[in-house]
């Protein structure tokens, strides 16, 4: 049995790992510390919060006094950190708080289990922190895939303190032994994604009837993951003796972003001609008025100093026996229906009544 602190757990690909695990390892403790931030709802866990199977305590992962007297008090044996300032345009717009939660916040955590992990585990301890392709920069049409000796080359202030980090959990596992591994991985896409980046923006624009934003001309290539793999991935590598590896995730589904935008529109208006009841339900969506929901895309200023292409060998993961298994097509496709099945949790976001809600359930809690 595993006692496991995962940090940002009311994030997107955070919260996705808590359903993961509880529903793949029904006998594991899981304590999530999450500060909350606007990236941050509650609601993504609460039924797993509200039946007592994952214990949520409100927190900054920078506090390491704090962090160190939880993973003490629960008996921690492996750390997941999810926790991080992740929206790129937010760190062009201001950069501090990606590096204070980025590179200070992931250093607190190494201090805090090097104190709390004082005695040996039976089982093991591990930290295993969650990083991006996007420290290896950006590649050029004919160039290789990033493998996990690709030199790090950041180009935004986001990747460049997740690189920090990277740097710094290396550097603990180096000096003092902590037994740590890193995954670096591609773009997620999934349910609960926060409506700010690519995929549920799109989604939610289009069944508000807004403008879908295309950044430039729209052929940066990203190679889309989704976040079940992504969790699975996570899985394999706590599995895996490895303390000091590292390894890249990717979905092995690399495509420009005005295809996958494409591709939603097209998927919304395939769901609005096989059921009617839509219609009424998102009245000023492009397809209820009509339109073809590709009639909103527009091409907008390009993102400063946008990273062209991002691809990732897949192998080393491979050979601890994960392969994405979700086709990108039939991945869109549920994701789709995630968010029109699911329309108040993206609702409370984009009224911002879920700020609210969750100040009221963490103070409960
Ligand atoms: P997210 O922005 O959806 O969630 C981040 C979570 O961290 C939120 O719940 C937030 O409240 C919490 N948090 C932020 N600052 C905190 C602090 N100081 N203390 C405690 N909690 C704090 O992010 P995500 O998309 O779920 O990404 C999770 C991790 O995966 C990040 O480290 C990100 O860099 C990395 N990553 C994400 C993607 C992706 O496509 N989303 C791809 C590669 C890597
Ligand atoms: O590659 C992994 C990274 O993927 C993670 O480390 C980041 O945390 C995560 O946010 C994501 O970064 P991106 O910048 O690739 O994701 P985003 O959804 O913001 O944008 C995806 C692509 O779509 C990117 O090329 C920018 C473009 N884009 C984005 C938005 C929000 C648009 O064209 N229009 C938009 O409105």
């Amino acid at each position: 049995m595993k006692r496991l602190l995962i940090t940002g757990g009311a994030g997107f690909i955070g919260a996705n790992f808590c359903h993961y695990w509880r529903a793949v390892h029904p006998a594991d403790r899981l304590v999530v510390l999450d500060a909350l931030t606007y990236a941050g709802n509650l609601a993504s866990i609460d039924e797993l919060v509200q039946s007592q199977r994952v214990r949520f305590v409100h927190g900054d992962i920078c506090d390491r006094e704090r962090v160190a007297s939880l993973i003490r008090e629960e008996r921690i044996d492996t750390l997941v950190n999810f926790a991080a300032e992740s929206h790129v345009d937010r760190s062009i717009e201001d950069p501090q708080r990606f590096l204070r939660t980025n590179i200070m916040g992931t250093h607190a955590l190494l201090d805090a289990v090097r104190s709390a992990w004082s005695q040996p585990a039976e089982g093991g301890f591990r930290f295993h922190h969650v990083s991006t392709d996007e420290v290896y920069g950006s590649l050029g049409p004919a160039d290789p895939p990033f493998t996990e000796t690709t030199p790090y080359a950041p180009n935004s202030p986001y990747s460049a303190s997740k690189a920090a980090a990277d740097h710094i959990v290396r550097a603990y596992g180096h000096t003092y032994g902590t037994p740590c591994t890193i995954s670096n991985c591609s773009n997620n896409y999934g349910p609960y994604q926060f409506p700010e980046k690519l995929l549920p923006l799109c989604i939610v624009n289009i069944l508000e009837g807004r403008p879908v934003p295309i950044y430039g001309d729209g052929l940066q290539i990203r190679d889309w993951l989704h976040v079940h793999d992504h969790c699975r991935a996570i899985d394999c590598i706590l599995r895996a003796s490895g303390a000091g590896e590292t390894w890249n995730v990717g979905g092995g589904s690399s495509e420009p972003n005005i295809r996958i935008v494409e591709s939603v529109c097209d998927l919304v208006d395939e769901e609005f001609r096989e059921r009617v009841e839509l219609k009424s339900r998102f009245p000023r969506s492009a397809p209820a008025q009509g339109r073809p929901s590709r009639s909103l895309m527009q091409h907008v200023r390009d993102r400063p100093g946008h990273d062209r292409r991002y691809a990732v060998d897949g192998s080393k993961v491979a050979r601890l026996g994960f392969t994405p298994q979700t086709p990108l097509a039939a991945g869109l496709a549920a994701t789709v229906r995630w968010y029109l099945e699911n329309e108040s949790w993206w609702r409370g976001i984009v009224s911002g009544a879920y700020r609210d809600w969750c100040a009221r359930e963490y103070a409960a809690s």
